[in-house]
């Protein structure tokens, strides 16, 4: 199996990763965000993609999410995990969540390969967006590395690049979205329609538009993030470990 990471906001690259190749993909449609990194990471073929490009230079409406997925699908992944800073509904900031389901509210984006080319769409079956044995290797992974994650909920995809209001989030509240994001989807459901195994693994950076008193700051984000991803890279360290061989 080759295990491919998507690295979200403050993840933009895995030191750990013995680093051997560099692979500039060029898909059919078009270009991932940056180039895909590859090596060994305890014993299991990693590659690696930072979601938003080098420098961070892609926002989430903006992403070639289709290129993304391709490229990896190109290289040989078998099964991605998506890395995310989130705000949390109902989620304690600093916590790790492994979401189970999820809601796209996002607009305007190529959010499928079938793009009427095709003598007929498939209609793939996404009652579970998130593969179940790789939620599960993820949960496990964080219980050997001494981490409590959430195991669960539901992960809002909101257009972005803007904040939410609080009326939004009471709305997404309303839907039972304990999480939300913007860069979930088409991800998820771009992998599923390519046969990958995928599931993401979020960090809550901070409380949701309303869920706090004042403004969402980024120099409060960037504080949770650079705590965060120690446990987000431990984590997919002990993944990567307990895939070896597989
Ligand atoms: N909303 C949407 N996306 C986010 C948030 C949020 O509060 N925090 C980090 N990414």
């Amino acid at each position: 199996m080759k295990l491919a990471i998507i690295g979200g906001s403050g993840l933009y690259e895995l030191a750990a990763l013995g680093l051997t190749d560099e692979h500039r993909v060029m898909t059919a449609w078009g270009e991932p965000s940056g180039p895909i990194t590859s090596g060994t990471l305890h014993g299991t073929p990693v590659l690696f993609l930072a979601r938003h490009g080098p420098g961070h230079r892609h926002p989430p409406h903006k992403i070639n999410y289709r290129a993304n997925i391709a490229a990896l699908d190109e290289l040989g992944a078998t099964a991605i995990v998506g890395t995310a800073a989130v705000g949390g509904i109902g989620v304690a900031t600093g916590a790790i969540a492994v979401p189970d389901q999820l809601i796209d509210y996002t607009w305007g984006r190529e959010h499928t390969y079938y793009d009427g080319s095709q003598a007929s769409p498939e209609h793939v079956d996404f009652s579970e967006p998130y593969t179940s044995w790789l939620r599960d290797a993820l949960l496990d992974a964080a219980r050997t590395s001494g981490i409590v994650a959430v195991d669960g909920g539901v992960y809002g995809t909101t257009q972005g690049p803007r904040l939410e209001s609080a009326a939004e989030i009471d709305r997404l509240e309303r839907d039972g979205c304990t999480l939300v994001g913007m860069t979930g989807m088409p991800e998820a459901a771009l992998a599923r329609e390519r046969g990958l195994d995928y599931a993401n693994l979020s960090l809550v950076v901070n409380a949701a538009a309303g869920r706090a008193h004042g403004p969402i700051t980024m120099d409060d984000i960037e504080r949770e993030l650079a705590d965060g991803m120690r446990a987000v890279r431990a984590i997919i360290a002990s993944l990567a470990g307990s895939l070896a061989g597989r």
